[in-house]
């Protein structure tokens, strides 16, 4: 994982770089309000469904994902998850980004990665076929303070070498330091 700024040239942005990645780690409680998918290729992909609902009348709030893959997904595949903080009445885009490779990111990521893993999918490349990933729950230690409290993460996975979308969904979030 890494994170990106926009222009790593400007040494204030390098300096925040710089901090994210200091070794503090702080737990952080990420509760899912909503969830959309907003594009599927269905070249690649069909009953794509990606739904946040909450556990019991008082228990967390949890995600679900389940898709028909028609293509093995692999490291061919790129991840993009781009952060947008709730600001003014509009998500805007922040600095936070993650750019994966998908077979480095379900085996080896240490954030998203391992809630993937807590998820139940621990194999990659994923064959062919349904995948369902059930009771998601975002709890994470991060080496940094995260940014902000309202936002949205968007997922946006591309055929690397055709650079072609193939899924993209989105999920609102509220980030609770604890
Ligand atoms: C990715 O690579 C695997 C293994 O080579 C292949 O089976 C699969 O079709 C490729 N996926 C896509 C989306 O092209
Ligand atoms: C998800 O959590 C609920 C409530 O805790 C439980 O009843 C259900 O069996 C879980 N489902 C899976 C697939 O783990």
């Amino acid at each position: 994982m890494y994170y990106i700024v926009n222009s790593v040239t400007d040494s204030r942005n390098l300096i925040l770089v710089l901090c994210l990645l200091t070794v503090v780690i702080h737990c952080i409680k990420i509760i899912p309000e909503r969830s959309s998918v907003t594009y599927v290729n269905d070249v690649y992909f069909s009953d794509v469904a990606l739904t946040v609902r909450r556990n019991g009348k008082r228990g967390d709030y949890i995600a679900n994902l389940d898709l028909n893959a028609k293509y093995a997904v692999g490291n061919n595949v790129t991840i993009d998850v781009i952060f947008y903080e709730f600001l003014h009445n509009e998500y805007r885009r922040s600095f936070v980004e993650l750019h994966y490779r998908a077979c480095d990111l379900i085996l080896k990521d240490a954030y998203l990665g391992l809630i993937i893993r807590k998820a139940g999918l621990v194999t990659c490349p994923i064959p062919v076929g349904k995948l369902s990933l059930k009771n998601v729950t975002f709890d994470i230690d991060l080496p940094s303070v995260w940014p902000f409290e309202k936002g949205k993460g968007e997922m946006i996975v591309t055929h690397t070498a055709k650079k072609e979308m193939m899924v993209r969904g989105e999920i609102v979030l509220t980030f609770k330091q604890r």
